[in-house]
């Protein structure tokens, strides 16, 4: 990072500290705190990190206020209409976008990688047929260290670009394996003459019984639901990518921690429960329940799909989604379904009202995800999975960026302790 050329001045108790501020490309300038502790003896406080920049990055950019999201600079709009996933997973691992030449070789590595070690397939007989898929994903994908030993070495950069290429090409296998073992059929392998969406719905959706054709309306929504998903800058999942690498844990154990953090709710797992929460709104007549219970203070439940730590604005992807769940609905003959019926109406009256504008909670990525993939066929066990396939490339570019990083160290927060002061023992005879 360049030298700073500017100071702010942080004043306690009159003593005076001069903290560097680093000026970005886009976004805010940052307020340089490194070496606050060891001057002033005080840490800063931010649960939640809603003000902490916790790294320097060149990936992707968003502005919440404007609604935008670049991914190395390019707009997500452009990319999910003229783009497509796997060129853009070459965009945001190299920075650039490929020549026909870069492309070619990419998808070669990246489709000769699909296949699991065939020992694998043994993990996911260990768990139950009930499991949800995302528990499956964190085992297995935690297990693949056992079993790629020759791209753990996180300080060899071949074996870094080795294990890039392996989680991108080999989530879709695992993703769809855990559902295939979830409703009891076999497993179907890859496939090296389909692209990367096709493959993954022939891997969930065919049976060995037939042939499996591809609706190519399906695998296009699947792509650019993918290229929406990618990569979102230093979200809760990708930071926990980012803190894990920063011990030195193998690129395995980074992604299925990851896996794991997504799975909340509160994030990845939001698509899955805001298709329950419209199914549960069921009609029209029943949003403004809905909206009241989630004004409601005293009411833990929260419109799933809405709200987001950065976007004071539409979500971009919302829009680009929404126009795909049109597209793709209208192109299916279920422009009708009711479930979307319920979301346009909730989408409408929500925006409309002083709690939601206020606040500025807008439709985030995750509220019209869930209709395309309903519509696709997919339970909404596999919404998460289906996030996880997509952001694995931005955890493993992210992941590489924090390796290379000659100013990142292993992550240790400190904290604003409020607990006991020291006290002695208590003999148990003497305990009140
Ligand atoms: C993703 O970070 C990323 O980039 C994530 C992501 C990515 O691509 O990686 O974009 C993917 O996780 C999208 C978000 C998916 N989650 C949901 O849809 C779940 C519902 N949304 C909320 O839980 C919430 O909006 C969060 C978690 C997304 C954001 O929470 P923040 O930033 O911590 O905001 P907050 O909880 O402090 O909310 C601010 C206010 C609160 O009211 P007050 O306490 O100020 O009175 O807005 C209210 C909240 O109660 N609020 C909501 C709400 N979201 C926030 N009220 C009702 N319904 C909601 N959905």
């Amino acid at each position: 990072m360049a030298e700073s050329t500017r100071n702010a001045t942080l004043n306690i108790d009159g003593k005076l500290y001069e903290l560097p501020v680093h000026s970005p490309t886009l976004g805010p300038d940052v307020i340089d705190i490194r070496k606050l502790y060891a001057e002033a003896d005080v840490f800063t406080y931010d649960p939640g990190y809603t003000s902490t920049a916790s790294c320097a990055s060149t990936i992707t950019y968003i502005d919440g206020d404007q609604g935008e999201l670049l991914y190395r600079g390019y707009p997500i709009e452009q990319l999910a209409e003229k783009s497509h996933f796997l060129e853009v997973c070459f965009l945001l691992l190299y920075g650039e976008l490929p020549t026909a030449a870069q492309l070619e070789d990419f998808e070669t590595r990246v489709t000769r990688h699909t296949m699991l070690h065939e020992q694998m397939q043994y993990f996911f007989r260990g768990f139950r047929r009930d499991a949800h898929p995302m528990a499956t994903m964190v085992g297995v994908v935690g297990a693949m260290s056992a079993f790629y030993h020759d791209s753990t070495d996180i300080n060899d950069p071949w074996q870094r670009e080795v294990a890039a290429i392996r989680m991108i090409a080999k989530m879709p296998t695992i993703a769809a394996w855990a559902f295939k073992y979830s409703i009891g059929q076999p497993f179907i392998y890859p496939r090296n003459d389909l692209d990367y969406a096709s493959n993954f719905l022939r891997m969930c959706f065919a049976v060995p019984c037939e042939e499996y054709e591809v609706n190519p309306v399906l695998s296009r929504a699947m792509d650019r639901i993918m290229t929406l998903h990618a990569d979102h800058e230093q979200n809760a999942s990708t930071s926990t990518v980012r803190l894990a690498g920063s011990s030195g844990a193998n690129p395995f154990a980074c992604i299925a921690a990851g896996i794991a953090c997504l799975w909340g709710p509160a994030h990845g797992g939001a698509n899955q429960a805001c298709l329950e929460m419209l199914r549960e709104i069921g009609t029209p007549d029943r949003i403004p329940d809905y909206i009241r219970r989630a004004k409601d203070k005293d009411d833990p439940f929260r419109l799933m799909g809405f709200g987001h730590r950065v976007y004071k604005n539409f979500d971009p992807r919302a829009k680009v989604m929404k126009q795909s769940a049109d597209e793709v609905l209208g192109l299916l003959g279920i422009e009708n379904n009711p479930t979307l019926q319920v979301a346009k109406e909730l989408e409408r009256i929500a925006l409309e009202d002083d709690y939601f504008v206020s606040k500025k909670l807008y439709p985030n990525v995750d509220f019209y995800s869930g209709i395309i993939l309903d519509a696709i066929g997919f339970p909404t066990a596999m919404f998460t999975p289906i996030f996880a396939v997509s952001r694995t490339v931005g955890w493993i570019s992210q992941w590489k960026e924090m390796i290379a990083d000659k100013e990142q160290k292993i992550g240790r927060p400190r904290q604003l302790y409020i607990g006991k002061p020291r006290r002695n023992y208590i003999e148990v005879e003497d305990r009140r």
